[in-house]
């Protein structure tokens, strides 16, 4: 199989968390420690993938790359795409075609925050499936602001409906999409919905239709946090801060996880917490050298 490639979407007009987003993209906001984005593109390593676009706003490409460079200090190739206006999620397959040149895909939404243990095995079965798709149902009390997903009785999947008015389950679809190499050809198919995007949940239609869409549950041991209001967007930094604290342990650390993976040197780590410096980020990537 060819290598897996990464999407990190990260556009969108952040509208609902105006006026703070007016000056700034959502996902350059502040997650407690780090950068909204650190946390989605950790996920994409975890998951082994080291090829990744990050799509955004013409706007705001040019903070991205400031802030996370070609990759090479993580062992990464980053690359940037632009997406004119927020036309919807399945667009970024259309955008993405030509990076991801027939290879298959993993792609996050650029606000989407999972913590857990066990993530990484998660990541790994469904980057191992060859063919279709793969996504993850997350259990929510207020399902109603999400794709939802109804199963049958033999856990089959039965529909999976936008924001539903009355949802048929509790199961979130989250924003973390595994997709074969299909997925820009079947983005081609998606006509815009009422709202006028490219939706997701259309492309994922297909998939089921075809009978090629797991959905995997993410157990209660996960955490998916939100960051669509103001209020979600503090709980998560304090989520991660009560556990960073209590563990002395980070969440969401690309430096840490490149080391731990081997596609950073000892000296690379090095070299990246004098960059650091002071901060509580630089003295936490010292204690990793042992
Ligand atoms: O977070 C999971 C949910 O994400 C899923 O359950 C839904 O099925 C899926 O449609 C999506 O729902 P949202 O209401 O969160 O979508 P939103 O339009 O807010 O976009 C999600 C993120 O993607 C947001 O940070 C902005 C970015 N985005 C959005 C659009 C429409 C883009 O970068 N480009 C876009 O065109």
């Amino acid at each position: 199989m060819t290598q897996r490639k990464g999407i990190i979407l990260a556009g969108g007009s952040g509208s609902r968390l105006w006026p703070i987003t007016m000056g700034v993209s959502k996902q350059l906001l502040p997650i407690y420690d780090k950068p909204m984005i650190y946390y989605p593109l950790s996920v994409l390593m975890l998951g082994g993938i080291r090829e990744i676009a990050v799509i955004t706003t013409p706007n705001d490409q040019s903070q991205f790359q400031r802030l996370l460079g070609d990759g090479s200090q993580w062992g990464l190739s980053l690359n940037y795409i632009e997406q004119p206006s927020p036309d919807g999620l399945a667009q970024a397959y259309l955008l993405a075609e030509d990076f991801l040149a027939g290879a298959p895909s993993a792609m996050i939404l650029g606000d989407n925050i999972f913590f857990g243990h066990g993530l990484a095995e998660l990541l790994a079965g469904a980057a191992r499936q060859e063919s279709g798709g793969t996504v993850f149902g997350y259990r929510v009390a207020d399902p109603e602001r999400y794709g939802v997903v109804e199963f049958g009785g033999r856990g089959e999947v039965l529909s999976i409906v936008e924001k539903p008015e009355k949802p048929r389950s509790n199961f979130a679809v989250t924003g973390l999409y595994f997709f074969d190499e299909r997925a820009p050809q079947l983005a081609r198919h998606v006509k815009p919905s009422k709202r006028g995007e490219l939706e997701i949940i259309d492309l994922l239609e297909s998939y089921r239709a075809q009978g090629t869409l797991e959905v995997e549950l993410m157990g209660r041991g996960f955490a998916w946090l939100d960051t669509g209001t103001c209020a979600s967007l503090l709980d998560a930094g304090n989520f991660v801060r009560t556990l960073t604290e209590r563990q002395g342990l980070q969440i969401g650390s690309p430096d840490e996880i490149a080391y731990h993976k081997g596609w950073i040197s000892e000296a690379d780590l090095v070299a990246r917490a004098n960059i650091f410096g002071k901060s509580d980020y630089g003295r936490y990537l010292s204690t990793l050298l042992g």
